[in-house]
């Protein structure tokens, strides 16, 4: 149910900033948290202050990659949780007459053929941009099968897209909606998430 709350409080367009990004930190907790349950742990010996026992540890931290601008958002909220990960960049921007995504930047860590790669982005549309960076992180060598990606709101046709391409990279994400307009945004979404967020509208 908080997912549904903090979802309506994004989505509500009479939201203020500061609630947006609020509920967005709150929300991208919740998908973060998700990632822990994907990764390979092992068991550790420890002593607590009275006795030894056993518990569990990530085997790797997984490398974070943020999709600029908006995938940024969720940066804290993941560091949060995997503090030593190595962090990359990709940054695509949409050109507005094709609704495309071109690519501009990229910035990615050495990734060792153990380590998961987490990408971050809260809106996935077309799947266009996650298209691209899966491709790139792919020619660099890292399997389909390491590939975590975590989002807010994704079209349904940008979720099929990627299944049929991409088959093994799994999807974490808050909500499916069904359908894009014609500028290629969610409906019924959120909006622009970045310009709401970052504040730029
Ligand atoms: N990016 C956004 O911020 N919103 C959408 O609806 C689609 C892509």
């Amino acid at each position: 149910m908080i997912k549904e709350i903090l979802l309506t409080t994004l989505r509500n367009k009479e939201t203020s900033r500061d609630e947006f990004r609020h509920a967005a930190q709150q929300l991208a907790e919740i998908v973060i948290f998700e990632v822990a349950d994907l990764l390979p742990t092992k068991e550790v010996s420890i002593d607590t202050p009275l006795a030894p026992t056993q518990g569990i540890a990530y085997l790797h931290a997984p490398i974070l990659i943020p999709i600029l601008r908006s995938g940024f958002a969720l940066l804290p909220s993941s560091v949060k949780y995997f503090p030593q990960s190595p962090i990359g960049f990709v940054g695509f921007k949409r050109d507005e007459q094709t609704t495309q995504p071109r690519y501009y930047y990229s910035n990615i860590p050495t990734i060792a053929p153990h380590d998961t790669v987490v990408i971050l982005d809260p809106m996935l549309a077309t799947g266009g941009t996650l298209n691209a960076t899966i491709r790139l992180l792919k020619e660099q060598g890292v399997p389909e099968e390491h590939i975590i990606f975590v989002g807010i709101i994704a079209a349904k046709q940008g979720v099929e897209r990627i299944h049929t391409t991409f088959p093994h990279v799994r999807l974490i994400l808050a909500a499916i909606d069904n359908e894009l307009n014609a500028q290629s945004y969610i409906i019924p979404g959120l909006g622009d998430f970045g310009d709401r967020y970052f504040g730029t509208e």
